[in-house]
């Protein structure tokens, strides 16, 4: 009697613990959905959590005691659209992709909102200060229809790539502050196709039929800058050179000609986030089959681990223990539009490398 019992027990644990697929380790357990986790030089973590259900979204540091306090303070985080005396030029309307820069800064993308000025902007955040230092209003680059996404920096630090949704990329001269507006409705920037999660379209937000396309998000750099590397959501992973990319700032045919340039890599699936190591491994996170795929600088395109709990993982980040750190962020199909209650993980998963510098300073 009592053995059969202690089998039925063990029967019971038993899934418990190989719930995850092998090398896939559960970290953090969050209140709130979290994007994307940032990971300083310092071991400083910082994450984007914006799909809540109820909530405005909001960066937060995950302090030592795994409790977390609004970053870079409570102001920033304080926008109401309900309430006319909310500044949007010093507020996060509708933050999306955030990122250490090479010159360690932690800079957090503000897609803002339609028709409030000063919403859409780069925001530059010193991490020895915890002050906002920097500011780069984008209203003038944009379309009426941009939806300004995520960022990437040049090897100098002097130069940013956002990726607009609607299509395009955004090269901005941090110095100048001059920007411009490329690759605009070129077949490698557009969504081709609408997006797949766990086996069927992804239902949009224009009723019943609808289908979500997404164009230009995710971008990478090589960690010799010498490519950037770029996607429609949908998947279709392109390179170009950077040299192309930053001389469109200057040369208005290079800006116009600029998707000539462009090569295709690799046949990546529809994505959530994206991130690349410090030998130039891209790492691709599959929406559709709940996977994380890796492409080498070659083009070679593999999956590298594959589990249901990866459910539309979106902004990672690589550690120098050779880590990939997955936010799990439950986007996904549901009762309430395309975000979902949890549960909020944040898993590891051992890779070869370690960060790139002039992507994880
Ligand atoms: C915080 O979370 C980390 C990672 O899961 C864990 O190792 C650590 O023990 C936790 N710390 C506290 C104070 O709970
Ligand atoms: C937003 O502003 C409106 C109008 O001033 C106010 O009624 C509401 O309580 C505010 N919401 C929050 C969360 O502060
Ligand atoms: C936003 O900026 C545009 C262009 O400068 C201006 O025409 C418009 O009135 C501004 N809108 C608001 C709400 O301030
Ligand atoms: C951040 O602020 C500190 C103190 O003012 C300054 O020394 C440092 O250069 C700043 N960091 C950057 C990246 O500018
Ligand atoms: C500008 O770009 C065009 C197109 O690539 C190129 O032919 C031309 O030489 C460039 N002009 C300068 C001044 O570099
Ligand atoms: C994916 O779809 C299958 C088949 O409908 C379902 O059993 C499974 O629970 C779904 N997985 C997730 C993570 O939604």
């Amino acid at each position: 009697m009592r053995t059969t019992l202690f089998a039925g027990l063990i029967g019971l644990l038993a899934p418990a613990v190989n719930a995850y697929a092998s090398g896939l380790k559960l970290v953090y357990s969050l209140d709130l959905a979290t994007q994307g986790i940032s990971i300083s030089g310092g071991g400083r973590k910082f994450l984007s959590q914006r799909y809540s259900t109820t909530l405005p979204p909001q960066i937060v540091e995950l302090l030592n005691d795994n409790t977390t306090v609004l970053y870079p303070n409570e102001a920033w985080n304080s926008y109401n659209s309900s309430d006319p005396t909310s500044n949007p030029r010093k507020t996060f309307v509708s933050i999306d992709g955030a990122r250490i820069g090479p010159d360690g800064r932690y800079w957090v993308v503000d897609g803002g909102s339609t028709g409030v000025n000063g919403s859409t902007k780069l925001v530059g955040v010193n991490l020895t200060t915890n002050a906002v230092d920097k500011l780069y209003y984008l209203d003038s680059v944009k379309a009426s229809d941009s939806g300004v996404d995520d960022v990437r920096f040049s090897a100098s630090g002097k130069i940013a790539y956002l990726s607009d949704t609607a299509g395009a990329l955004i090269v901005l001269d941090l110095v100048s502050s001059h920007a411009v507006r490329v690759l605009v409705n070129s077949d490698s920037a557009l969504a081709w196709f609408p997006m797949m999660y766990n086996g069927t379209l992804v239902p949009g937000y224009g009723g019943a039929d609808s289908t979500l396309s997404v164009g230009l998000d995710q971008i990478e750099v090589s960690p010799d800058g010498v490519y950037l590397y770029y996607q429609p959501c949908n998947g279709g992973l392109y390179r170009i050179e950077t040299s192309y990319v930053d001389a469109a700032l200057t040369n208005a045919t290079m800006a116009s000609v600029l998707e000539d340039y462009a090569e295709p890599l690799a046949l990546t699936p529809s994505t959530g986030g994206t991130t690349i190591d410090g030998d130039g491994n891209i790492y691709i996170s599959d929406t559709n089959l709940l996977a994380i795929w890796k492409v080498t600088p070659e083009g070679r395109a593999t999956i590298l681990v594959q589990d249901d709990a990866l459910l539309w993982t979106d902004l990672m980040w690589v550690t120098a223990d050779k880590k990939l750190w997955l936010p799990a962020s439950q986007m996904r199909p549901g009762s309430n539009g395309l975000m979902a209650e949890g549960p909020n993980y944040i898993f590891t998963y051992p890779i070869d490398a370690g960060p790139s510098p002039i992507d994880h300073a």
